[in-house]
């Protein structure tokens, strides 16, 4: 099955098209971080604008990538949430719209479901069970992974989410957007030993997580200091290994905890280097394979949303001739396979 996925859920217009015989046959992402990077952080109207503007036309090109025409298609997947209300109105309305066009079968996809199921776009994918780790910009949580829409969240954040932290962090130190790329490259640049900022709720019990308090102590930090490109390099290291050690610290008591055997982490904060790194060396203590999707598939794209959408589509789920967006929609709400 030929299946055409659309991702318009933030600021990223992503396009592709995933066949099941022969696997990923193209993908395209068209990122509008620069145009968001003026006014420090995504704006709304901006981006459900842009995705307008650039969705079609990217269309175009992948299917052109791909070697087939819209005949060739079987299904159309696309984001329904969550994310932004408007930027998955413009994803949802032209991806149902196509199907109806072509006379081809819909289907809606849940962000947070590719982001999961993104690693199995990979050599040597993740067999089920596994726990996943889920950090972007929007979510941070542990989930027991049982099979597709078998998803028990173990542990979440009560506040901001780990992308969320990174991004404000960038911000306070003049770093720009997006965040997680600019604090990685400033802490580079770091010494250790400067700052240390705490590992917030790793004292006690549980798996949930809260990133605002790390966020409090590093403007605590900043705020007495002249915020020279030392500094900031210090603050970043220093933010960057108690954000990634906080994630570590959880992972390594969730599967002790559950027993799994594997780690699928995903979501943009898993293109991370250092947490990566963290837990690729955590796997080899507990003997867990840890899986990734490549840094491009951890950050928002169509690859991940075609894969999905093809999945529930060959097992026979569609949805009926109308649209909408789900803003908020919880992982847990997800029909099983
Ligand atoms: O998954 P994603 O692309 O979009 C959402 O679903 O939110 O994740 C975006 C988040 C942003 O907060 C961004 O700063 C973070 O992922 N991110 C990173 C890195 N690359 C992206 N955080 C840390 N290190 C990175 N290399
Ligand atoms: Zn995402």
């Amino acid at each position: 099955m030929i299946v055409l996925g659309l991702e318009t859920s933030c600021d990223d217009t992503g396009v592709a098209v995933f066949d099941t015989a022969r696997g990923l046959r193209a993908h395209q992402l068209y990122s509008q971080s620069r145009m968001h990077a003026e006014y420090g952080g995504v704006v709304p109207e901006l981006a459900s604008r842009d995705h307008i503007r650039k969705l079609l036309p990217l269309v175009r090109e992948v299917l052109a990538d791909a070697d087939i025409g819209f005949r060739d298609l079987q299904g159309v997947a696309y984001t329904t949430g969550p994310g932004l209300a408007g930027a998955l109105l413009v994803g949802t309305a032209i991806g149902r719209s196509l199907a109806y066009a072509w006379g081809i079968p819909a289907v809606g996809v849940h962000h947070m479901e590719g982001h999961l199921l993104a690693p199995m776009l990979e050599p040597d994918p993740p067999a089920f069970p596994f726990l996943a780790l889920l950090v972007s910009g929007g979510h941070t949580l542990l989930a027991d992974v049982q099979g597709i829409g078998r998803y028990q969240i173990l542990g979440e954040s009560i506040d901001d989410a780990v992308g969320e932290a990174f991004d404000k962090t960038a911000k306070l130190l003049g770093l720009g957007y997006p965040g997680g790329p600019a604090i990685a490259q400033a802490a580079g640049h770091g010494t250790a030993g400067r700052f240390r900022f705490p590992r917030p709720m790793t004292d006690r019990p549980g798996l949930d997580f809260s990133f605002s308090g790390l966020k409090t102590a590093v403007l605590t930090a900043a705020q007495s200091r002249v915020l020279d490109a030392h500094t900031i390099g210090d603050i970043a290291l220093a933010f960057q290994e108690a954000a990634v050690e906080t994630l570590v610290i959880k992972c390594d008591r969730a599967l002790q905890q559950t027993g799994h055997a594997r780690l699928v982490v995903a979501g943009g904060v898993g293109a991370n280097q250092l947490l990566r790194a963290q837990l690729r060396h955590l796997g080899a203590k507990l003997s867990v394979r840890v899986h990734y999707p490549r840094p491009e598939f951890c950050t928002d794209n169509g690859a991940m949303i075609a894969y999905a959408g093809a999945v529930r589509l060959q097992a026979g789920q569609f949805e009926a001739l109308r649209f909408g967006a789900r803003p908020r929609w919880s992982l847990t709400e997800l029909t099983t396979l």
